[in-house]
């Protein structure tokens, strides 16, 4: 499974990167307001960081401003992904963009069905939002699992980029269903690190050694 991080914080994505944990990174407008930064900057500053692809999201609604602003946003570097809203205007944009040899990330998905078009559309990544869903008291793991099946039923490339993740079980989930990829925000990954066990072990083994009077270095 590929990790993608989702932040716009260029600090966060370095100390993750630094531990080979970043195989790509996804922003929206809500993460570039948060950062404060400027998109094209800061968008073109993680692009340098990250060898894998950067989502930079478009803000028009009507698919010729997409395309437009979409172009804009990948000749910022060779790996960004132009992320489109999963609208029909969206769609068009993606068909447009991806058969110009873009990545295309379709974002703001909520049904299978959604999914089915975007992959016709030929998007590179579509973005199951599984905490919105959650949200609302459905299920998110549903739409993966669901979203799994139809692509692998056909056959279709497009890559499932479970997003919307907000806690260390839906990674695991995701990760049992098979999502190629899943983009967390930091805090979550580096939560996947932890477990009770873990720390009652260690501090065993700290009084433990303690007691021995030994030292490594
Ligand atoms: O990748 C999409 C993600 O940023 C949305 O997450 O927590 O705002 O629903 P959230």
């Amino acid at each position: 499974m590929k990790f993608f991080v989702d932040t716009a914080e260029t600090d966060q994505i370095a100390e993750l990167n630094d531990l080979g944990m970043v195989d790509g990174v996804t922003t929206n407008p809500s993460l570039i307001l948060k950062s404060g930064r400027d998109i094209l900057e800061v968008t073109k500053e993680i692009a340098e960081m990250v060898e894998g692809p950067v989502s930079a999201e478009v803000v028009a609604l009507k698919a010729d401003e997409m395309i437009a602003e979409g172009r804009k946003l990948a000749k910022i570097a060779g790996n960004i992904a132009v992320k489109v809203p999963l609208t029909w205007d969206g769609l068009k944009a993606c068909k447009v963009l991806s058969g110009e040899g873009n990545m295309v990330n379709v974002t703001l998905c909520f049904s299978a069905n959604q999914a089915l078009l975007a992959a016709k559309a030929g998007a590179t990544f579509i973005s199951p939002f599984i905490g919105r869903l959650d949200d609302i008291n459905l299920d998110g793991m549903d739409l993966i699992a669901d979203i799994r099946t139809i692509y692998d039923n056909y056959g279709f490339e497009t890559q499932i980029l479970a997003a919307s993740i907000r806690s260390v079980n839906h990674a695991y989930q995701a990760a049992m269903i098979g999502a190629d990829v899943m983009t967390a925000p930091p805090a979550v990954i580096k939560k996947m690190a932890e477990h009770p066990l873990t720390d009652a072990g260690l501090e065993t083994f700290m009084a433990d050694w303690a007691k021995t009077g030994q030292q490594i270095l």
